[in-house]
This record gives C-alpha cells, structure tokens and sequence, in this order.
C-alpha cells in the first residue's frame, strides 16, 4: 500500500493503573488531544492513540495490597477511573489500548518470536539494581546514594537487586545506528536538550537489555519459554504498534491499518521515560527492519515542592479539583498556555485563578457576550453586511500563520499566545471604535454595523482558532454567531481557511450565550 493516505498518527504514554489519573498524565493527553485536534483542522487524517499499561510488578504489588487479582484491579481502575476521566476532559482519542487485551498480547509474543528467529536475542543472567517504580533496570551511575542505600533518584525509593536467568536483546548492537539517526534527524528527538540527552546517553555506551522475567507471573508470556514473562516495557512499547495492526499481513485490516498509520507522527511522552522511547524503542523497530517514529517528544514535570508530582509518593492533584472550580476547558487552557512545553512547571492556584480573569473571562469571554448584547440591542440580533477591516484581517492572518507553525512544532505556549494576542487586539479595536457612541446617532448605523460585523468576524476566527484547546466553549460562541447553517460545524472549519474574510453570512441570527467564563467562586 502507498503512503498516499497517511495519516498524522499521535501517541501518549500508556499509563500504569496503580493508581488514579493526576494532573501530570492529564497535561500530556491533554496536549496529545489539542495536537490532533489541530491536525484534524488542517484536514490531515489523524490517529490519536491512548490507553493503560498493566503488567509488571509495581501494578501487580499495587492489587497485592489491596487483595485483588492484578486483571480484575486493572478492570476496575480503567473502568472507573482512567477512562472517565478522558471523557470528562473531552479528550478524543481514536483507540484506547489495554496491554492485557489479547489483541495486543497476541502481537506481541509474535513479534518477540521474530526477533528471537533473527537471533537478536539470546538467553543469559542479569544481575542489578532494579526500580520498581520505574520498572526499570538501573545502571550504577544513575542511584543516588543515601546511607548504605541506594536510592532511585526519580522514585526516592531504595532499588530492589534482581538476580535472575532471562532473556536479552541485543541493544548494543543499534548504538552506533541510532548516534547517526539523532545526529542527522534533529526533530526525531525534541526539544533540543532531550535530543541531546539521548546523544550523550548513547555516547557513554549502551549494554544489551534484559527483556524477560521469571520471578512473577503478571505479564505476556515468552512464546517459547513461558516460565518467563515479557518484560514490563518491552511489552508497553508495543503498545504504538499493536495498536495499529503490528504483525498482521499486509492485506488484512490490522496491516492496512499500519500501513496507514506507522511510523508515528509523534510519540508524546513526559521526560522520566525518554530513554524508553528514544533508545530501547526505536532499536526494537530496526531489529525488526521497521521505520522508526518521526518523532518523540519529551516535555516537562509537573511538580510539587520541586520534585515530580507522582502517583508513587502520593502527590497527585485530581484532575477533577481543579475543573470542578475552573470548568474543564480552563483546565486544558492552562497548562499548554503557562508552561512551555518541555519546561518543568508548577500548578498554582493564584496564576491559574489571574490567568482565568484576566485572559478567559476578561479578553475572551466579554467579547463574545458584549459582541452579541450590542448585536441585539443596534441589529434587531441579526448580523449586518458583510463588511472588512484591513488592520484586523491583516493581523489575523499574520495571527494563523503564526499560530500554525508554532502549534505544528508542538509550541503550544506559542501558539495559543499568538491567539490570544489577536483576541486583545479584537478588544482595542471595538474600545477604539466605540460602537455604544456610534449607536447615539442614527447616521453612524452603517459604521456601526460594520464595526460589528467586523468583530463578529473576529470572534469566528478565535472561536475556530481555540476550539482545538477549548473545545465546548468555543462550540457555544460558534452557535451564538449563527455560524453553524452556513458554515457547518466548528471541527470542520480549515485552518487554512480561518483568514478568510467576510464568512459569516449576513442576516445570521446572533443569540447571546451563557457566560463563557463565570466569574469564580472564592476558592474555600
Ligand atoms: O511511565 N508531570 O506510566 P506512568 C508531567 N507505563 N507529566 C507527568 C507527570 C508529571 N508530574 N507524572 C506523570 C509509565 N506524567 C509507563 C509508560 S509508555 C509505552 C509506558 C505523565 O503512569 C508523563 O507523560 O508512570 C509521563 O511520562 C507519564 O505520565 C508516566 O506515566
Ligand atoms: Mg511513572
């Protein structure tokens, strides 16, 4: 099949079930869905892969403890807690894989079973320090010593030693292919200082890796050895390629599907687990002779008094206390709009509270609501002539061109700021304009209709502009223009499209929305 079709294929992490969703997996889908639903309005095909992690100790112990099996307590937290949670955040994903689905367990044992047959793997002894937290073997270079422990510098947890006989793959082997791949594809590996990251990592020397254990049962077991299960990540890394069809023949639906899908556009991930995917990853896909991902992204931690909020240590903010106060389209406002994507940052009330009056309620949400109080009061609530403001189209098209580039290059900061610069431009022109004075004298009524025809128009451009972040809102200003009859629904609008001038149709009905942003509730 040819690439004609591709489609813009983006992953998150699949995420342990140890625990409930926080705030910290909540950024990465969050941005994972506001990414694809730009692309989607670039017209592009999109793919927008989620889902959970289930095997391995740290979720087997997390059910031990609770006295459950280990299936029936990942059941319980993807049904009650994982999956809720998107769909109250609005998150759009296209699948949501499980890696205890046997349509991902079947893929792969065999795609283990080839890379055994290509002899990339080979049976042997590890011995180690191990973290369970992290699920990963630790190299000594990497602990931080405390007393005679030895901690996980991620975990604050001493590491466990695993002495046991397994199965390796011949990682080494790829060191030198993957140097050359981020030296020469410098998007593959974003931004600049994980790249270089990864460089280093590679540079310092790279060991063959366990990829099995047999000291537990809770994981797929290895086809041709099943007193050993496939190790933890070896397992989840599939996960992008399981999903999509990894292994099937080329003319079934799975290998149509990844003939569609593979490589990966872009695989979203927090930087605790960039190694994961920009070592171990792609050196599984050229043992296998498949491309690698166009490219990994690693962005910052959410912390909490300085160090990584975290399931593990019980730091975790609920999603839901934050939008239960701010609603949820705040929410996915926030994040991509105060931190730069690949920075750590921290939540705080106080500059999520100034950021939603000033920004949200103030420059965003009055100008919809007075746009359309004044288009009742001086129009009869009808949309005047079509009219045209060079200075406001001209800044709006520098607007999209600019926020396209920054959104495409995964700079949500910068995108979304390029917008609401417009916004705050849309208000100086209505403050400058003054259509309330204009409305004292009938013989203004044609500059007044077109001064707000004009920012009618604005607000159909930044209601398109936003509804990747702000999804329900921006569908509520879309219906109070009166957009939907001519323009069809808000996904649809191309942002190719967005500066074209003059869309909305006259004699449009203009019906006041609720508030968009409600003023808040003092916080208790
Ligand atoms: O690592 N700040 O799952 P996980 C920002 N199952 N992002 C955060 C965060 C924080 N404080 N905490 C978590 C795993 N995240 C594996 C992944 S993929 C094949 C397997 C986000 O539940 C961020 O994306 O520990 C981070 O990389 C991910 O959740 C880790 O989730
Ligand atoms: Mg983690």
């Amino acid at each position: 099949m040819s690439a004609v079709n591709k489609s813009f294929y983006l992953t998150t992490p699949i995420y342990y079930v140890n625990d409930a969703p926080h705030i910290g997996h909540a950024y990465t889908t969050v941005a994972g869905d506001v990414l694809t639903r730009w692309h989607r309005q670039r017209g592009e095909s999109v793919w927008f892969l989620t889902g959970t992690d289930e095997h391995g100790q740290k979720v087997m112990r997390t059910a031990d403890q609770n006295g459950v099996a280990p299936q029936d307590w990942c059941d319980r937290l993807v049904a009650d807690a994982w999956k809720p949670n998107w769909v109250a955040l609005n998150i759009a994903n296209d699948d949501f894989i499980r890696t205890t689905e046997p349509r991902h367990a079947e893929r792969v044992q065999k795609f283990l079973q080839s890379l055994k047959d290509a002899d990339h793997i080979y049976a042997g002894k590890y011995e180690g320090p191990y973290c369970v937290g992290c699920e990963e073997f630790k190299l000594p270079g990497d602990l931080i010593e405390s007393g005679d422990e030895k901690l996980c510098p991620i975990h604050s947890k001493p590491v466990e030693i695993v002495n046991e006989n397994n199965y390796f793959f011949r990682l080494s082997a790829f060191a030198d292919k993957l140097l050359a791949h981020y030296k020469s594809n410098p998007q593959s590996c974003q931004p600049e200082s994980a790249r270089n990251e990864v460089i280093s990592f590679l540079e310092g020397g790279v060991s063959d890796l366990s990829i099995s254990r047999s000291t537990f049962d809770w994981g797929i077991p290895v086809p041709w050895d099943t007193d050993q299960v496939v190790y933890v990540w070896f397992d989840a890394l599939l996960n992008y390629a399981t999903a999509v069809g990894l292994t099937d023949a080329p003319d079934s639906a799975g290998g149509q599907k990844f003939a569609q899908t593979w490589p990966a556009d872009v695989h979203l991930v927090g930087k605790d687990i960039l190694r994961f995917h920009a070592v171990i990853w792609p050196a599984m896909l050229m043992a296998a002779g498949l491309e690698v991902p166009k490219k990994v992204f690693a962005h910052g931690w959410l912390l909490v008094g300085g160090e990584k909020m975290s399931k593990s240590k019980l730091t975790g903010i609920a999603p839901k206390d934050i939008t239960d106060h701010f609603g949820v389209d705040a929410f996915r406002y926030y994040f991509l709009r105060a931190i730069p994507f690949g920075s750590d940052g921290s939540f705080s009330w106080e500059d999520m509270s100034a950021r939603y009056t000033s920004e949200l309620a103030n420059d965003f949400g009055n100008l919809a609501s007075r746009l359309a109080a004044m288009i009742e009061k001086y129009c009869g609530g009808v949309l005047p002539a079509v009219s045209n403001d060079a200075g406001l189209s001209a800044a709006l098209a520098e607007t999209v061109a600019k926020a396209d580039t920054a959104m495409v290059a995964l700079d949500f900061q910068g995108g979304i700021n390029a917008i609401m610069e417009f916004c705050k431009r849309v208000n100086g022109y209505v403050t400058e304009k003054e259509p309330w004075k204009l409305a004292k004298d009938p013989a203004n009524q044609a500059e007044l209709e077109s001064v707000l025809y004009n920012t009618s128009e604005a607000l159909r451009a930044l209601a398109v502009l936003l509804n990747p972040v702000m999804p329900a809102t921006c569908e509520i200003l879309w219906e109070s223009l009166g957009a939907n009859e001519k323009l069809g629904a808000i996904g649809n609008q191309p942002i190719s499209k967005v500066a074209t001038w003059g869309q909305l149709p006259a004699g449009s009905k203009v019906t006041k929305t609720p508030v968009l942003f409600p003023r808040l509730e003092a916080a208790e």
